[in-house]
């Protein structure tokens, strides 16, 4: 199939020029702000979220899942407030949010459900890297690995004919390559995505790692959270979850484990445990 951009408009300023995109719920909305008020207190945070009752459900769910390794069940999103701190709690909101708003449309080039899956699974796998290597970006961990490829679900439903092209070209090519999304779309779903975070109001950290994760070692400020996200990527590509099946994303920069100050025996343990992982993974998407 040959591609053309010969009637295309310029997709670039894609988000700009969508403006039906979603808008975070005002929850949500209230929920980030709050996060970054320091007179705000947990009741307040959790006061807020309470008023969505399937997204205080799935924190929750989320929460008591065996990779937060707490000791005790957390039956309040106060209390998971407490525990788990205030950016943890906002960032679990973000990624039920922006998991609930792209659940529509299918296509069998691109199937959401294995795109929910790869950035699910890719959360977890980013969350227990940072839990095992006692990393310092761990609040922001699983919401980077949930959010990272968002960009892709943007572009599926509001320039699909494109990126359904260019997705073609890279199956073609069996692996994930940002020049085929530029060459269609004029634009990368990194770059969709960072616009996106910056649009809802994600801090800067989460919006330079979407962008950048497909370029770590080039990620200007936060150069850890870009390389988990990048590594968390990769394996999950590796062990069978990509987020389009049969392209596999490219490895993660060989010094991944030096610029996370990672022992190899975190690699190796999160390996293992990929199966397990999946398996949470699955049961959390088929609760959205
Ligand atoms: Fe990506
Ligand atoms: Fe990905």
């Amino acid at each position: 199939m040959v591609i053309t951009t010969a009637n295309q408009h310029d997709l670039s300023n894609l988000v700009d020029e969508i403006h039906d995109l979603p808008s975070f719920p005002a929850a949500i909305q209230r929920a980030t702000a709050l996060s970054q008020d320091p007179k705000a207190t947990a009741a307040d945070l959790a006061a807020v979220i309470q008023v969505d009752p399937a997204l205080t459900a799935k924190i929750l769910r989320i929460t008591n899942s065996a990779f937060y390794g707490l000791s005790r069940e957390i039956c309040t999103v106060k209390e998971g407030v407490v525990i788990l701190g205030f950016s943890a709690v906002r960032s679990l909101a973000v990624a039920v949010s922006a998991m609930k708003m792209f659940t529509g449309g299918e296509s069998t080039i691109f199937k959401h459900e294995d795109f929910w899956l790869h950035s699910t699974c890719s959360a977890l796998v980013a969350q227990q890297i940072s839990r095992l290597g006692r990393l310092p970006c761990s609040d922001e961990a699983f919401t980077a690995g949930i959010l990272h490829d968002i960009g892709k679900i943007v572009l599926d439903q509001y320039a699909h004919q494109e990126f359904i092209l260019a997705v073609l070209t890279m199956r073609r090519e069996a692996k994930y390559d940002l020049g085929a999304e530029r060459r269609t779309i004029n634009t990368t779903h990194a770059e969709i995505g960072r616009q996106l975070g910056e649009r809802w109001g994600l801090p800067e950290p989460l919006c330079e790692t979407i962008g950048n994760h497909h370029a770590p070692g080039t990620a200007g400020k936060y150069p850890m959270l870009a390389m988990l996200a990048a590594l968390a990527d990769y394996i999950c590509s590796r062990n069978g979850v990509p987020s389009v099946a049969n392209i596999q994303c490219p490895p993660a920069p060989s010094n991944v484990l030096s610029v996370l100050k990672l022992a190899p025996s975190v690699l190796k343990d999160v390996q293992k445990q990929f199966p397990d992982i999946r398996l949470e993974a699955e049961k959390l998407i088929q609760e959205v």
